[in-house]
C-alpha cells in the first residue's frame, strides 16, 4: 500500500492560525487572551472568568456547531459558547478530556496542538460532574461515555512521520523509506476510510474547520459589536503564533514547533470522555505527601506508578480476610485466596484481550517475564548460528538476557537502528530479516526515549521470515491499549508496578499452544501434575510456569489496578496524556539550552532531555527542592542514550494523575534554575 503524503492538499496553516487569532482577537478586551485545557476556577482563574463574562453575555448565537455542548452537560439550557468553567462544573474541572484543539469536530490542528495553553470548549458531563464523587472508586462500574463532544486527539505521529514527508510525497508501506509507520494504519478499515482512499489528515475536514471560525468570528461579531472582524493587520504581532502566547511568561512561539499532519481516524469513538486528573489525584493517597515543604509532584512514573486506594485496600483486604496458600487445600480461606488469584488472572486476560486465561502467567515482573522466554525457549530452542533481532531502543532487560544467551550458545545478536528522533528505520529492520532469524525481541513504548514503536507492523514483518516475537510491554501497557490478539506477537511481557498495581508481580502473555511446548523455567511445587523419583509430568501453561508459593496478595493487587484503569478507560488516559505531553512539551522546548533527547513523531509520555550548562544532577536536584521527582541517569538504557549522543538524560515521565499545573511548576523551576546562570 502506498500512501500519498502530499502536503500541498493540507489546509494552509498560516490561513488557519490567522483565523484563530481573529477569533481571540474579537474577543473585547477585558477577556483573558488565555484559554485553558484545564477549566478549574482555582487552576485557570481567567479562564474561569471568561466562562462567567461569557455566561453572563447571555446568547452568543451561531456557535453552537462550532462549540458543541454534550447532552449531559450541566450547563443544559446555556446555548451558544460552551464556556470553559462556570462555578456549576468546578467541581468537574474536565467533563469531557479536550485535547487541544477542541473546536468541534476538528481534532488535533497541525498548528494549534503546538502552542501551550489549550482551548477548551466543550461539554462536561455526568458521572465526574456530580460533586458528591471524591474519588473514582465510588463510580462502581462507570461506564464512561466516550460518544460525544471530544474532539479528536492529537496523538503525535498518528500520521506520517516529519521525516516521511521530508523524504518524499510517497511512503510506499511495504518497503518504507523512512524508517517510520503508523502502527494504526488499516486497524479499522471501517474507521479508515480517509486512509483507504489515500486522503491526508484532514483534508476532508479542513474546509469545515475554516468554516467552523469564521463562523464562530461572525457570533463575536454579532454579539459584542466588534467593528471588524476581517484579517486586522497588526493583531498579529509574530505571524504564525498565537498572540495571546505572546503574553506568556515563558515566551512561546508555536512557529520554532514541529508540525506533525495527524491522523484524524484513529481516535474516532472516543468523543466525551469524562475525565478528570484532579478527581484522580484524591485516589492516590501518596500524592498528598508533600516533598522539601512543597507538594509532591510525581514525575517518575516510567520508573514506577503511584498506586491507587483501592488497589492498596485490596492488598490489605487479602491480607486481612484471604491470606492462605493457593490450590493445595480444601479450607475455605485456601479458596477464598484461590479465586482471588484466578480472577486476576481473568481480569489480566481481558485487559490484554487474550484468548485464554491459559495464556497468562504470573512473574515477578517484565524482566523475569524475558528471562523466562530466554532460558525456557530461548536455551531449548536456539542453536549455533541462529539469529536475535533486538531494536537499539531496549532497555537492559531486554538487551542483557539474550546478549547472555548469544554468548552462551553461539548466536548473533543483531540491532534495528533508529533514526536521529529515535524512531525504529523500518527498512533497516527489514534487511535484518532473513532465514536465520529465529526471535524478534522489541519493545511498544521506550523507557528512555518515549517512542512509539510499530509494533503490529514489525510483528508481521518477523513473522513473515519465520521468527518469533516478545512484544515488551513494560511501558505501553499503562498508556495505550494493548491488545495481543490483534498484535500477535508471541510474547508480552509487562511489569504490575508500572501500571499503578504492586511491585514484585508481573505477567508473561504467551500463546497457549506455544507455552504448552515450552521447557518449564523454574521447577518445584505447584508446576507439576506428577511426581515419582523416575518421572515427571509437569502441568500445563500456566501452572507450569509458575513453581513454588507465587505473589498472591500483589497478583491480586494487579487485578485491582486494571480494575482501576478500565474504569476510566485505557484509550482516555491515552488521550489524556497525549495532550499533557504536547502541553510539557511546548513549554519545555522554549527554555533555551535544553536539548530534548527522543523527538519521534509517534510518542507516550516521556520528555528526556538535557539542560546546558547544567548536570543532570543539578537539575533533578534543583527539581527535587520543588518537590517534584524525575529520574536522571542512563534510565538502564545505555546503547539508545549513546546512540542519541549522551550518557545521561533528566527523565520526567508522565501519567494520568499529573495535570497541566504540575506542568507549570515544572518548566517554572527550569527557568528559575536556567536564569540564576545567565
Ligand atoms: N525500566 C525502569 C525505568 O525506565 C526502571 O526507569
Amino acid at each position: 500500500m502506498s500512501i500519498n503524503t502530499n502536503t500541498a492538499g493540507l489546509p494552509n496553516i498560516d490561513d488557519l492560525e490567522k483565523l484563530a487569532n481573529e477569533l481571540f482577537s474579537a474577543l473585547p478586551n477585558e477577556f483573558p487572551k488565555e484559554i485553558s485545557l484545564s477549566p478549574n476556577a482555582s487552576e485557570h482563574p481567567r479562564a474561569t472568568k471568561i466562562a462567567e463574562t461569557l455566561l453572563s453575555a447571555g446568547n452568543l448565537g451561531g456557535v453552537d456547531a462550532v462549540f458543541p455542548v454534550s447532552n449531559h452537560d450541566t450547563l443544559a439550557g446555556q446555548s451558544g459558547f460552551a464556556p470553559l468553567a462556570t462555578p456549576a462544573v468546578s467541581a468537574s474541572p474536565i467533563g469531557s478530556v479536550q485535547t487541544p484543539p477542541s473546536f468541534g469536530g476538528f481534532g488535533g490542528s497541525p498548528s494549534v496542538t503546538q502552542y501551550g495553553k489549550a482551548p477548551a470548549f466543550g461539554g462536561y458531563n455526568n458521572a465526574f460532574s456530580d460533586p458528591s464523587i471524591e474519588n473514582i472508586s465510588q463510580l462502581g462500574d462507570l461506564n464512561v461515555d466516550i460518544s460525544e463532544g471530544f474532539a479528536s486527539a492529537p496523538a503525535a505521529g498518528s500520521g506520517v512521520s516529519p521525516s516521511g514527508v521530508q523524504t518524499g510525497n510517497n511512503v510506499n508501506l511495504d518497503n518504507p523509506q523512512t524508517g517510520f509507520n503508523d502502527v494504526n494504519l488499516g486497524k479499522n478499515d471501517t474507521n479508515s476510510s480517509a486512509l483507504n482512499q489515500n486522503y491526508l489528515p484532514f483534508e476532508l475536514e479542513h474546509s469545515s474547520f475554516e468554516a467552523e471560525l469564521k463562523t464562530a468570528l461572525e457570533a463575536l461579531n454579532s454579539s459584542f459589536g466588534i467593528p471588524s472582524l476581517v484579517t486586522t493587520p497588526g493583531i498579529i504581532d509574530t505571524p504564525g503564533s498565537y498572540y495571546f502566547l505572546n503574553q506568556n511568561p515563558f515566551g512561546f512561539d508555536s512557529k520554532k514547533a514541529d508540525v506533525t499532519p495527524v491522523s484524524h481516524n484513529e481516535f474516532e469513538g472516543f468523543g466525551g470522555a469524562n475525565f478528570d486528573p484532579h478527581i484522580i489525584k484524591k485516589d492516590f493517597p501518596i500524592l498528598k505527601e508533600t516533598v522539601n515543604g512543597k507538594p509532591l509532584i510525581w514525575f517518575d512514573n516510567a520508573a514506577t506508578t503511584q498506586k491507587p486506594q483501592s488497589v492498596i485496600d485490596r492488598v490489605s483486604y487479602f491480607y486481612e480476610h484471604e491470606n492462605s496458600n493457593i490450590h493445595r487445600a480444601a479450607h475455605e480461606l485456601a479458596a477464598r485466596a484461590s479465586d482471588a488469584y484466578e480472577a486476576a488472572r481473568e481480569k489480566v486476560k481481558v485487559f490484554l484481550n487474550a484468548r485464554s486465561v491459559n495464556e497468562i502467567v504470573f512473574v515477578r515482573g517484565a524482566t523475569e517475564g524475558i528471562n523466562l522466554v530466554a532460558q525456557s525457549w530461548g536455551n531449548h530452542n536456539l542453536v549455533a548460528g541462529d539469529e536475535i533481532v533486538v531494536s537499539n531502543l531496549e532497555h537492559h532487560a531486554n538487551i542483557v538476557p539474550w546478549k547472555r544467551l548469544a554468548d552462551k550458545k553461539g548466536l548473533k545478536l543483531r540491532v534495528i537502528p533508529v533514526d536521529d528522533d529515535g524512531q525504529i528505520l523500518l527498512d533497516e529492520y527489514a534487511k535484518l530479516l532473513n532465514s536465520k532469524t529465529k526471535l524478534v525481541a522489541f519493545t511498544q513504548v521506550s523507557n528512555a526515549l518515549g517512542t512509539v514503536t510499530p509494533a503490529k507492523q514489525m510483528v508481521e514483518m518477523a513473522h513473515a521470515a519465520g521468527a518469533k516475537v516478545l512484544l515488551d510491554g513494560a511501558q505501553s501497557v499503562s498508556h495505550m491499549k494493548v491488545d495481543v490478539s490483534y498484535l500477535n506477537a508471541d510474547w508480552l511481557v509487562f511489569s504490575g508496578h508500572k501500571i499503578f498495581g504492586p511491585t514484585g508481580i508481573g505477567v508473561v502473555y504467551g500463546k497457549e499452544d506455544l507455552l504448552n511446548e515450552m521447557e518449564p523455567y523454574q521447577s518445584g511445587g505447584n508446576m507439576i501434575q506428577d511426581v515419582t523419583f523416575e518421572e515427571i509430568k509437569y502441568h500445563k501453561a500456566p501452572n507450569r510456569f509458575e513453581a513454588g508459593t507465587g505473589n498472591i496478595a500483589d497478583a491480586i493487587g494487579l487485578g485491582a489496578a486494571l480494575d482501576y484503569v478500565s474504569k476510566i478507560g485505557i484509550e482516555v488516559i491515552g488521550q489524556y496524556e497525549h495532550f499533557l505531553l504536547d502541553y510539557a512539551t511546548n513549554l519545555l522546548k522554549q527554555i533555551p539550552g535544553v536539548r530534548l533527547i527522543g523527538t519521534a513523531a509517534n510518542k507516550a509520555s516521556v520528555l528526556s532531555f538535557n539542560l546546558q550548562g547544567f548536570t543532570n544532577e543539578e537539575v533533578g536536584q534543583a527539581l527535587n527542592k520543588e518537590g517534584i521527582a524525575v529520574r536522571t541517569g542512563h534510565h538502564c538504557a545505555q546503547p539508545i542514550l549513546r546512540r542519541m549522543g549522551v550518557e545521561t538524560a533528566v527523565r520526567p515521565s508522565l501519567a494520568f494523575y499529573n495535570t497541566t499545573q504540575d506542568v507549570d511548576v515544572f518548566i517554572e523551576t527550569l527557568w528559575k534554575l536556567k536564569n540564576k546562570k545567565v
